[in-house]
Order: C-alpha cells, then sequence, then structure tokens
C-alpha cells in the first residue's frame, strides 16, 4: 500500500455548474503524475471514505484537480477552507501512454462530462513532444463547461452538448461527422468518460487507430485490494482487471466494456 502524505488546499474554484477546480501542494517531494492517473483524498471532517479523484494538471509545485459534486466527500471537498490539510494517496493507477506518440504526429483526446480533466495534462504533454493535438469534448449544457480557453490553448476543441447550446448537438459521435473532426486524422485515440461513450469511440474508432480508454469504474479500496472496480478481461473470459490498479487507462482491445 502506497504511504499517504499531507496536501495543503491552496486554491478553490467552482468552474462550472456543481464542477470545482482545486490545487493541493504536498507537505514533501511529489512524484511526477502520468496524465490519467489519480489521487485518492481523505476530504477532512468527519468523512472516513477516501475519494479518488483525476488529476487535471500538475507542475513542481503541486496538482490541480477537478471534480463533480455526487455525495457528502466531494461536497466536504467542495467547502474545505483554503489552508486545509488532507491525506491523500497518490498518484495512483497507470495513465496514459504519453510517450509512445512522435512529433509531429496527431493525437485524438475525447471526453465526456468529468472523463475530460485528465485530457488537460494529457494534452499538454502531447504538446510539448510537438504532437499536434485535437479535443472533442462532450458536455450535457452551456452551464456544464468548464476549461474551454484552457484546452483552446493546446490544440482544436471541438465541443457537444446534449442540448446544443453550444457546438454540436449530441455526443461525442455527432462531433465526428463534421468537417473538422473528418479533417483531423489521428494516430492514436485517448478517451475518458462514461462508459457509454467509450463504448462508442471502442467500436468507431479503435478498428482502424491505435485507442486507449480510460476507465472510471467505481472504486472503494483504489489500491487492488478489493475488486470492488472490476471489469472484463478481452483476452481471457476467466480473468478481471482492476480499474484502479492495472488501469484506469487501458488498450481498447484488452476490455470488454
Ligand atoms: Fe479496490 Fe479497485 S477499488 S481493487
Amino acid at each position: 500500500r502506497p504511504a499517504p502524505q499531507m496536501m495543503e488546499l491552496t486554491d478553490r474554484q467552482e468552474i462550472a455548474r456543481g464542477v470545482y477546480s482545486v490545487r493541493l501542494i504536498p507537505d514533501g517531494p511529489m512524484p511526477r503524475a502520468v496524465p490519467g492517473t489519480f489521487l485518492d483524498l481523505l476530504p477532512g471532517g468527519l468523512h472516513v471514505l477516501r475519494r479518488p479523484l483525476s488529476i487535471a494538471d500538475a507542475d513542481e509545485e503541486g496538482y490541480t484537480l477537478i471534480f463533480r459534486v455526487v455525495g457528502r466527500g466531494t461536497d466536504e471537498l467542495s467547502r474545505a477552507p483554503l489552508g486545509a490539510r488532507m491525506d491523500v494517496l497518490g498518484p495512483l493507477g497507470h495513465g496514459f501512454a504519453s510517450d509512445s506518440v512522435q512529433s509531429g504526429q496527431r493525437a485524438l483526446l475525447v471526453g465526456g462530462g468529468v472523463g475530460i480533466p485528465p485530457l488537460y495534462l494529457l494534452g499538454r504533454r502531447l504538446v510539448e513532444r510537438g504532437v499536434q493535438v485535437q479535443f472533442r469534448l462532450g458536455f450535457r449544457s452551456r452551464n456544464d463547461i468548464f476549461w474551454a480557453d484552457e484546452f483552446s490553448q493546446l490544440g482544436e476543441v471541438l465541443i457537444s452538448t446534449d442540448d446544443g447550446s453550444v457546438g454540436t448537438r449530441g455526443t461525442v459521435a455527432q462531433i465526428a461527422e463534421t468537417d473538422a473532426a473528418r479533417r483531423f486524422v489521428p494516430d492514436i485515440v485517448q478517451a475518458c468518460g462514461p462508459i457509454p461513450m467509450l463504448k462508442w469511440v471502442k467500436s468507431a474508432l479503435a478498428p482502424t487507430v491505435r485507442t486507449q480508454l480510460s476507465l472510471e469504474e467505481r472504486m472503494a479500496c483504489a489500491v487492488g485490494a478489493c475488486y470492488a472496480c472490476v471489469i472484463g478481461d478481452a483476452g481471457d473470459p476467466d480473468h478481471q482487471f482492476r480499474v484502479c490498479y492495472e488501469g484506469p487507462v487501458f488498450e481498447a482491445e484488452e476490455v470488454v466494456l
């Protein structure tokens, strides 16, 4: 089991309806975060359950996390005072292979809802390596959109909303039918979001281009000990992967969705 360390909350903002970003600065030396890995936080107060939250950005000083308020733990975190100190595990899990794409190649990053945050750090690392990036981001509505400006500093951003209030009406599947999407022929696809979106990515894109998927399975222990987060192994019907430990990022053909 990895050792927890204390981190200080130094910034917190509501960046969209019910969606928050928080900045955490660790007390000690911090491991370099691979995009797609996550931190497991004890929000503090009376809370005894850790919350796995994805890393949206990281630098030499600390981590930026983005999360939606979905229950008591995330609600407490969204109201924690600046300066609060938290017990944190991580970065945990196996992330996206940002080193396997070469300078001059093209990466298509597809995200839905709260699956979108890890694509920012991934995009930033890819752009640093000279990779050209296109983002296709699916939100419910105008008020749910976050970091559109930050993403557009890294590459082209194509947005869909369920209600059509911004961008293409529908999901990232409908974005694929636009001219801007058709023009971008990727060398790799990297996606994070809800299972229905990942199923579409796997069936529509994975047959022709290397595709990595980050799964958002419900987690309990987050360190590979409880098997609450398993998903089927496409290569062996008798075996399952632990999303928190062998994942959350997998090659599309490895997993049964
Ligand atoms: Fe316990 Fe993954 S959450 S094994």
